[in-house]
């Protein structure tokens, strides 16, 4: 039988962390467990509080896009404040405790897609939205947003099908998810821990994109450019080569690999 209760308690009971999930905060439903994080961090929760939902009404995606969160997924944001110099990185810290505990959990592969994207076996299967308020030099909250379809048919939403899939599918099984936030917060506090020493987590996130050394399409507002995504830099953005020669570096957008 599948333990698949994300009460609090179901959560932190057992939860080998130094901080991350040491306060847990669960939902049946709400718009946006990003919006309810970054009000928390505002009136003060503490670094490492964690937000649930069994449901957003009102999941935010990258570039202003909806995300999906139906019953059966996972949608949780964690609470940092970290210093100013961290920020660039937590998207990697968040798709490299993504993709780890994917991994440890369902023994499924997953891989990397700049900038944000965890995918197995070629399609969606999370998506990380990272927020921050900063003033001046100081960084009031730094909220980490993510959502993994896990126990859903994505059949039944036309609108991400193509694209997507969900751990269930891809293994024909239901899998745990209170096995899955658990091995995936600590996962996150392991590397973000890490953060203070140095480039390893960089250097692990870019060696795990597939996207590296392929022919690409990247989107960016109304621009879209062609090349080889020849590399990455520490700030996370993209360095594309393009067809005549040149390197250009982009902070976001939207990957298609060409073939
Ligand atoms: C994307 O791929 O566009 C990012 C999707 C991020 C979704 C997560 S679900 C938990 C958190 N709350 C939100 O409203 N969005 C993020």
């Amino acid at each position: 039988m599948i333990e698949d209760s994300l009460s609090a308690a179901a959560v932190t009971d057992g939860l080998a962390t130094r901080f991350i999930g040491h306060e847990v905060i669960c939902y049946p439903s709400l718009p946006s467990t990003n919006d309810v994080a970054k009000r928390r961090a505002g009136k003060g929760a503490k670094e490492g509080t964690v937000i649930v939902a069994e449901e957003q009404t009102a999941g935010r995606g990258r570039i202003k896009r909806r995300w999906l969160s139906p019953p059966g997924s996972i949608a949780l944001s964690i609470i940092l404040y970290p210093p100013l110099d961290y920020l660039p990185s937590l998207i990697m810290v968040a798709s490299l405790a993504v993709a780890d505990s994917i991994e440890q959990v369902t023994g499924l592969k997953a891989q990397l897609k700049w900038p944000n994207d965890v995918l197995v076996n070629g399609k969606k299967v999370c998506g990380i939205l990272v927020e921050s308020d900063v003033k001046g030099d100081k960084v009031d909250c730094a909220v980490i947003g993510i959502g993994i379809n896990v126990n859903l048919e994505v059949s039944e939403f036309p609108q991400i099908a193509p694209m997507a899939t969900s751990l269930s599918q891809e293994l024909g099984r239901k899998v745990s998810r209170r096995a899955l936030v658990q091995s995936l917060l600590f996962q996150a506090e392991k590397l973000y821990l890490a953060l203070a020493d140095g480039d390893s987590v960089f250097k692990q996130w870019r060696d795990r994109l597939v996207t590296l050394g392929k022919k690409v399409q990247v989107s960016s507002g109304e621009t879209t450019c062609k090349g080889v995504a020849e590399s990455v830099a520490p700030d996370g953005s993209l360095l594309l080569r393009q067809p005549d020669g040149s390197l250009l570096k982009i902070v976001a957008g939207d990957v298609t690999l060409r073939q």
